[in-house]
């Protein structure tokens, strides 16, 4: 390593020893942090600080006024309904037709405490359907946590990198995996969470069709809804729609998540918007769990209850207002979370201009679209490698790793938390590794 880093190396050295990290590549997210913390607090430096996905913008105001309103109002004393308030309900429905141009009746839209309970409750009940079918399927590289939850409800899971299996290869290798009949549901997201891959229409079919054919049920995480910027899917009941399975098959449950799209992480809610078809397939593998063969009953009386008995009250309000407002085109949200894009596109330029390069590059023959994260490597280092390295030069990521790829040279970076005013110490920084490394 060389001493003169942008970061001074003993301060580095300092508090890697202090926290005891052998290794600071294979530290975990939250590690990371607390070592930059340390290290930003000592040296006054500001990091580049691309390690969490946190949304960088402000709450949608619209939500944040309604959320007031309903408390000061007193709904923080009253029980809300398990599968969500009416109005909110019918705003889910509406959001998803003028959205994705999809049909799902009011009743199969239950809001969530955020997308992460929406997973939690659909690996639980799904698994329950069909003694059989007993497995989870990612589609990766993923979200660590989605993992964690099946770790710790008991939940067998099954993976791959959908890297090497893009446009037709991915029908082969899908059906490698579903075809013992043993997987309740696969799980993909979508812009995906690390790679930003997004999939296109001749995937989304195939998933689709296998997942009719083998009865599977498909969770399509669009934690980063109409993210996708290289096309304008901001305009209610006007395509193109957030491209999605639900075109192809009717056994799906989607998880929408409010954290980035209205910037709500806070608050913790979230969509799980059931198809018709599915919410109300019965099975009596069900009966000895939750006393219904009803999925969608199951799935509102048997989990969610047993979970949270719903979610919060005045977020609710918020939810329902900020998609009132965006369905009736009053509240452009895709326009407010472009800046990730706009960043993102900079940032990356900077990278690649420096010897770095983009792992997860194309969606098929199109470059991959601009926005929340994107996944870099240097030649010559693994990623746990190169996270230790940028560390002395004021910059944070986590490796791909932890997230089920395969690419193991490489890191993700989110882009929310980088400030432009940050933009020439990234491009010094880097410039300064590029020299150091190259
Ligand atoms: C792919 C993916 N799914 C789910 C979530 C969690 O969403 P929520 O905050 O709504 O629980 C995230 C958050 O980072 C994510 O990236």
């Amino acid at each position: 390593m060389k001493k003169d880093t942008p970061i001074p190396f003993e301060v580095v050295e300092k508090y890697v020893e202090q926290m005891g990290l052998e290794n600071v590549g294979k530290a975990s997210i939250r590690e990371i942090k607390r070592l930059v913390d340390f290290i930003e607090e000592e040296t006054g430096e500001r990091y580049i600080r691309m390690e969490m996905g946190i949304p960088g913008l402000k709450p949608a105001a619209v939500g944040v006024e309604a959320e007031k309103a309903a408390l000061d109002k007193g709904v923080a004393a009253i029980y809300p309904d398990i599968d969500g308030k009416k109005g909110l309900k019918k705003e889910i429905s509406r959001f998803v037709k003028l959205f994705m141009n999809i049909e799902v009746q009011p009743h199969g839209c239950i809001p969530t405490v955020g997308s992460m309970q929406g997973s939690f409750a659909t690996f639980m009940t799904v698994t329950r359907m069909k003694k059989e079918k007993d497995t989870i399927l990612f589609l990766d590289p993923g979200f660590p946590v989605h993992k964690q939850q099946c770790r710790v409800q008991g939940t067998k899971f099954d993976s791959f990198d959908v890297y090497n299996y893009r446009g037709e290869k991915l029908r082969d290798k899908l059906e490698s995996h579903l075809k013992d009949g043993n997987v309740a549901a696969l799980l993909y997201s979508n812009p995906n969470n690390p790679s930003w891959i997004c999939f296109t229409e001749t995937e989304l079919k195939i998933i689709g069709e296998l997942a009719t054919k083998y009865g599977v049920v498909v969770i399509e995480d669009l934690a980063y809804f109409a993210m996708d910027f290289r096309q304008d899917l901001s305009k209610p009941g006007e395509p193109p729609y957030q491209p999605t399975v639900a075109n192809y098959t009717d056994q799906y449950v989607l998880l929408i998540s409010s954290s980035k799209a209205f910037s709500y992480a806070g608050q913790r809610i979230g969509m799980m918007v059931i198809s018709d078809t599915l919410f109300a397939k019965r099975s009596k593998d069900l009966l000895p769990y939750y006393g219904m063969e009803q999925f969608g009953r199951a799935m509102v009386f048997g989990t969610m209850y047993a979970l949270s008995s719903g979610t919060a009250h005045s977020p609710q309000y918020a939810l329902e207002a900020m998609l009132k407002a965006v369905n009736d085109g009053v509240y452009d949200f895709v326009d407010v979370v472009k800046e990730y894009g706009e960043k993102a596109k900079i940032m990356k330029k900077m990278f690649i201009d420096n010897g770095f390069r983009i792992v997860y590059d194309k969606d098929e023959d199109k470059p991959l679209a601009d926005g929340f994260y994107f996944t870099i490597s240097y030649p010559g280092f693994t990623g746990e490698k190169l996270i230790e390295a940028l560390i002395y030069y004021g910059i944070s990521a986590i490796s791909l790793a932890i997230t089920g790829s395969e690419r193991l040279e490489g890191l993700r970076a989110c882009v929310s938390l980088v400030g432009r005013d940050q933009f020439p110490d990234l491009e010094y920084r880097v410039k300064k590794f590029h020299e150091h490394h190259g």
